[in-house]
């Protein structure tokens, strides 16, 4: 069997240190906030793998559609033997692109999610043998440091989940991901594209409840991790479409007048009826402003493809030689 490895780049406590710095500063902000990395505890990372499988949630389905259809491309154009993979989550969809990648030596899944990253082990080092599987618990969001493994390779984020990350985020997020490429290095980018509202909300607003769960799943989170008496029955969850800023924001909002404590933090926050925390924003992309993003990073769009429905897009960047 190919081996696997794991290594957490962070140190033991750092989790620990972050969560109770982004309460702190969310909770007490106006408006609160939480960052959405903090849904992906175990049950977390199982409730979104429920939601690529619902059929409000077209992300995922579109995404695979354009990976069945353009992985030889994908495969021809970036000839990686690294494939590193930022919120790698289940890779289930990546396996469209370890077929595809005929030279590839080693993969290199990174997500915040012990969890994820195990069981996506486990799975692929029984169907790949002679793969090199090296996960790494890390913040994509912190300075990543990369294993060493051959060139030339490919950083694939996928799942649009760059849109979770503010316009200023993205910016220094791409920046960092530019330096960690070498001359030859691609980057594979999935974005999730601007459409009809209804489309839109319907996907992070599903009739059997699953994202509500997921939405309410960080309340559970500092409930355990740092003590606090969060409800999540006296909160209800909301899906809205920003068109100004062409983002979904996902919301929790207080059904009563109530105080939550958290004692991990010495903090009681006193949110009023109808009060709302925002616990993730999805922004939606259109073609030019990924272009734009890309190469206000010093990255340039090569290739652009979409689903046959014009749902989403994948691009792919390679830094010249
Ligand atoms: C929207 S899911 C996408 C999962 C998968 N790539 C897909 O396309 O289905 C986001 C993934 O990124 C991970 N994640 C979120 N924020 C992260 C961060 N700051 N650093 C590392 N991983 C993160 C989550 O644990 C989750 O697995």
């Amino acid at each position: 069997m190919s081996p696997f490895r794991i290594t957490r780049t962070l140190p033991e406590d750092a989790t620990g240190a972050a969560l109770r710095a982004d309460v702190l500063h969310g909770l007490t902000g106006d408006p609160r906030t939480l960052p959405p990395k903090w849904f992906y505890d175990a049950h977390g990372s199982e409730l979104f793998e429920k939601i690529t499988r619902l059929p409000e949630y077209y992300p995922t389905r579109a995404e695979r559609e354009i990976l069945s259809a353009r992985a030889g491309e994908i495969a021809a154009a970036a000839g990686a033997r690294t494939l590193v993979e930022l919120g790698s989550g289940s890779s289930e969809k990546t396996r469209l692109l370890l077929g595809a990648l005929t030279e590839l030596h080693t993969y290199i899944p990174v997500d915040v999610s012990e969890s994820a990253l195990r069981q996506a082990g486990r799975a692929l080092t029984a169907e790949r043998p002679g793969l090199d599987v090296h996960a790494l618990i890390a913040d994509f969001t912190g300075r990543l440091t990369l294993p060493d493994a051959p060139g030339p390779r490919l950083v694939a984020f996928l799942g649009g989940t760059i849109g979770n990350l503010l316009p200023g985020e993205r910016a220094a997020f791409l920046a960092s991901v530019h330096a960690l490429l070498a001359p030859g290095d691609g980057l594979l980018l999935g974005t999730d594209l601007v459409k009809d509202e209804q489309v839109l909300v319907r996907a992070y607003d599903d009739e059997a409840g699953v994202t509500a769960a997921f939405n309410k799943n960080v309340l559970t989170v500092i409930n355990r991790e740092l003590g606090a008496d969060f409800d999540p029955a006296a909160f209800e969850h909301v899906a809205l479409w920003d068109a100004e800023r062409e983002w979904i924001e996902m919301r929790l909002r207080s059904r009563t007048a109530q105080t939550v404590k958290v004692p991990a933090l010495d903090l009681a926050v006193d949110f009023a009826a109808g009060e709302e925390l925002r616990t993730e924003v999805s922004a939606k992309f259109r073609g030019e402003g990924v272009r734009a993003e890309l190469a206000a990073a010093g990255l340039e769009l090569s290739r652009w493809w979409t689903d046959a429905e014009g749902r989403f897009a994948l691009s792919l960047s390679i830094v010249r030689r």
